[in-house]
């Protein structure tokens, strides 16, 4: 089976040929336009701007991923779109190719939940995950810990109540003026400086319950610049306060993951989202897994499966074909807000 994949639900064009040989996935195309120089300049996504992009550059890249592939329409099985959540005018961009293609080409729909592709993303590189299993969602936009019995049966476990962690990562850049996004850019700086030099919040780490929250450690970083804003001009000093805010959000995340393992006695855990890509989160949440006496086996996917694509859109909808979870075109509905769970 070979199902085409189609993600535009916010500032990247994506298109994605994925191949399901036997359960055994081959990602035959997956490419990419990023707006994100586009968008560097305000700090952040502007919706009008995401939207105008999408409508240049979503035609080209779906040719530019059967060509990669050097595929032809009338091969593939069916195709995948994210219908949400995301950015309203940014996902009609994508939903409107596939609905168009689906009706021309006679193909059926698959119509995916964006973080559900997060997850998925980590099935396309491990054939071992075993359920039931624990999922920590990171993005720019979500933060949530999600249990799952099985395939594509998501439980809320707990998520943040203000901004993502990705969220946090961004909002402190530009504080910093290190530009947009700003997870690549914080954890750069904060490579082997002093994680101890700041003491930050670590916010909801002791509650009982798997919630997050953000807003108040980025709070937090922007007194530390008011204080004596001078001192930032030492690049010392700021490499050690992106390192001291790294490790806040990585503590708070990687406990209350490791919480809810031993509550839920999972078998597997998986890391997803574009924050999933921080090699501290990955290194550090490794470790406590590996401590444990149930050691549950740990999955990430690959950096660039990590941040949107259109390939983990594509390989979660492997699963939903394999159960017959089709849309006829007609019935395709913009989701800007579809929580998972
Ligand atoms: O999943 P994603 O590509 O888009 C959403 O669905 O939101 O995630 C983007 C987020 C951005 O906030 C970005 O700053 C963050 O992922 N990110 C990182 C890293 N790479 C990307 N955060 C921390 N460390 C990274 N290495
Ligand atoms: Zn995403």
């Amino acid at each position: 089976m070979k199902i085409l994949g189609i993600e535009t639900s916010c500032d990247e064009t994506a298109a994605a040929i994925v191949e399901d040989k036997g359960g055994k996935f081959s990602i035959r195309s997956n490419l990419i336009a990023s707006q994100a120089a586009i968008h560097a300049g305000t700090g952040g996504v502007v919706p009008e701007r995401a939207s105008r992009e999408h409508v240049k550059n979503i035609l080209p890249i779906i040719d530019g991923a059967f060509r990669r592939s050097r595929l032809t329409p009338s091969t593939i099985d069916a195709i995948a779109v994210t219908g949400g959540p995301g950015l309203i005018t940014s996902l009609l961009v994508g939903i409107e190719a596939a609905k168009t293609l689906s009706y021309v080409w006679q193909k059926p729909l698959i119509v995916m939940n964006h973080l559900a592709g997060h997850l998925y993303a980590n099935f396309l590189e491990h054939s071992r995950v075993a359920f039931p299993l624990l999922a920590l969602i990171v993005s720019g936009g979500h933060t949530e810990l999600v249990y799952m019995p099985r395939h594509r049966d998501y439980q809320l476990l707990g998520q943040t109540r203000d901004d993502a962690a990705g969220e946090a990562f961004d909002k402190v850049a530009k504080l910093l003026n290190l530009g947009y996004p700003g997870g690549p850019a914080i954890s750069k700086l904060a490579r082997q400086s002093d994680r101890r030099a700041f003491r930050l919040p670590r916010p909801m780490i002791h509650a009982r319950n798997f919630d997050f929250s953000f807003s108040g450690l980025k709070t937090a970083v922007l007194y530390e610049t008011m204080k004596t804003p001078k001192r930032f001009r030492k690049k010392k000093t700021l490499r050690d306060l992106c390192a001291s805010f790294e490790q806040a959000v990585v503590d708070v995340l990687v406990e209350k993951t490791v919480r809810a393992v031993t509550k839920y006695k999972v078998k597997s855990v998986l890391l997803a989202g574009g924050v999933a890509a921080n090699e501290t989160l990955r290194t550090e949440l490794r470790e406590r897994l590996a401590s444990l006496p149930s050691r549950p086996a740990f999955f990430f996917p690959s950096s660039l499966l990590c941040t949107d694509n259109a390939a983990m859109i594509a390989g979660g909808a492997i699963f939903a074909a394999r159960q017959e979870d089709f849309t006829p075109w007609e019935n395709v509905e913009v989701r800007p807000n579809w929580n998972l769970a």
